[in-house]
């Protein structure tokens, strides 16, 4: 295969390298084309083709349904490895040995008490707000309350901006999830694991004992992995490009938290649960919703169908729809949107708009039956998501940080007026 890539423009031939990844991929580094055609750029709305970095963190192959974290399948992951165990593998690179581990999730703990202060700005929203909104303003306000870790120089500093929001995190979900529902705050406590810690918070309330349902802990673990990392989307290359700018971790992953918010990406989730629902309240008729996204002059989109890089199948979405059954039958819930999904899933699928224009159920298709089975209100859905996709994301910006990345700055076409004269406002 040739090395180079070339195109020739107003009758010159202009050649690039060409770069092929470990699972080979093949890229062509452009980074010289505007210098060496004196202007020219390339145009690529919704960066269909163009790669923004490289990275060693996450593999997913579109066409096959592959996803695997630094080399591990992500089926093996969610199986055998914990949420933390996870995380730190795809922060740091390597599973970790005990001491490794132990020291690790010490070190989240000791970042669990968040500072009573930012009750305050929690009393300031209403009670109404979406949890997304709240979350993402809490996680930038850390930057406030502490600092001293906005600055990194080091790997050491780096790691306790890391280990800080690991902690804090899961503990700012709880609160704006207790906010929402109109519970007091809870505190974490240190002798519960990362999820079942989470769980607690969301969940406890002062006049009763907290009691684990182990069916619901296993099941939450295993979703929450499958949302760890995805490479470069929506919200990750947000994070990416906060970040480039050396903005704090917090507020590069405050910036991800409200692009995972959209009903395009993370959003999807609780947009699925609602369109399910409106089916459902519509009289159930499948074919006419089925219709309507086909509908080119309507704007209603299948949600939880369709990924921009998977088109053969979502390899999470697999795994998902599987746990589905077992965890409702598991819990003795019967969920009426399970099977309208289901419904949904086979007439799409036989459909040919569907098919020519590989559209298959993402992660998020299933996820939010999964979520309310396990008795997650629909508004904190993405908040679950954003607290799976937590680790992907610092160690997205880790990776960009010390890659010494530059600053990311894209480039434009403009289209608008040329040069005129200003006219004084009498003259308009
Ligand atoms: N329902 C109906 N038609 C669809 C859907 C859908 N869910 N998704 C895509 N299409 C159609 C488009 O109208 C377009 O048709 P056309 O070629 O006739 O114009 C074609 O399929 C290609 O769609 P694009 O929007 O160009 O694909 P893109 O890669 O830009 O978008 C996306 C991907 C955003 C995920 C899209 O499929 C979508 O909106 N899905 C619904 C929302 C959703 O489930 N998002 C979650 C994604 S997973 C995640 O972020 C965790």
């Amino acid at each position: 295969m040739s090395e180079i890539g070339a195109f020739e423009f107003q009758g010159k031939r202009y050649e690039f390298p060409v770069e092929i990844g470990t699972e080979n991929e093949i890229s062509i580094d452009i980074k010289k084309l505007r210098g060496t055609t004196g202007g020219v750029i390339t145009m690529d709305p919704g960066f269909k083709n163009t790669g923004s970095c490289k990275s060693e963190i996450t593999f997913l192959d579109g066409e096959k349904g592959i996803l695997r974290h630094r080399g591990y399948a992500i089926e093996d992951l969610t199986k055998k490895a914990s949420f933390l165990e996870v995380a730190y593998l795809i922060i740091f690179g390597e599973l970790p040995t005990k001491e490794q581990f132990a020291k690790f999730e010490a070190d989240i703990k000791k970042n669990t008490l968040v500072n009573e202060e930012m009750k305050n700005i929690l009393d300031g929203f209403p009670r109404s707000a979406h949890p997304m909104g709240v979350l993402s303003s809490l996680t930038s306000a850390l930057t406030a309350f502490h600092p001293e870790y906005t600055d990194v120089q080091s790997e050491e500093d780096m790691y306790n901006a890391i280990t800080k929001i690991l902690g804090e995190f899961p503990v700012l979900a709880a609160w704006a999830h207790s906010k929402n529902d109109g519970k007091p705050m809870n505190y974490a406590d240190n002798s519960l694991g990362y999820i079942e810690n989470m769980l607690m918070m969301m969940y406890k309330v002062p006049t009763e004992k907290y009691k684990t349902n182990p069916v619901v802990l296993k099941a939450m673990e295993e979703l929450l992995i499958l949302h760890q990392d995805h490479e470069q989307n929506c919200s990750t290359s947000t994070v990416r490009l906060v970040g480039s700018s050396h903005a704090s971790l917090f507020a590069s992953i405050s910036a991800g938290v409200s692009a995972l918010w959209g009903p395009l990406h993370g959003g999807a989730n609780q947009a699925v649960i609602e369109m399910l629902e409106e089916i459902i309240a519509d009289g159930g008729d499948v074919d006419k919703f089925i219709n309507k996204a086909k509908d080119k002059n309507d704007p209603f989109r299948l949600m939880g169908f369709g990924h921009r890089v998977y088109k053969n199948f979502d390899p999470r979405a697999l795994i998902i729809k599987g746990s589905a059954d077992a965890v409702l039958s598991n819990l003795g819930v019967t969920d009426p949107t399970l099977k309208v999904a289901k419904h949904l899933e086979e007439v799409a699928l036989s459909d040919p708009y569907f098919a020519e224009r590989k559209l298959f159920p993402n992660v998020d298709f299933y996820s939010g039956i999964i979520y309310r089975a396990l008795g997650i209100p629909v508004e904190m859905f993405t908040v679950m998501f954003a607290i799976g996709r937590l680790p992907g994301w610092i160690a997205q910006w880790k990776e960009m940080r010390m890659n010494n990345e530059p600053i990311g700055r894209p480039r434009q076409l403009y289209m608008g007026e040329i040069k005129r004269d200003f006219k004084n406002v009498s003259e308009r």
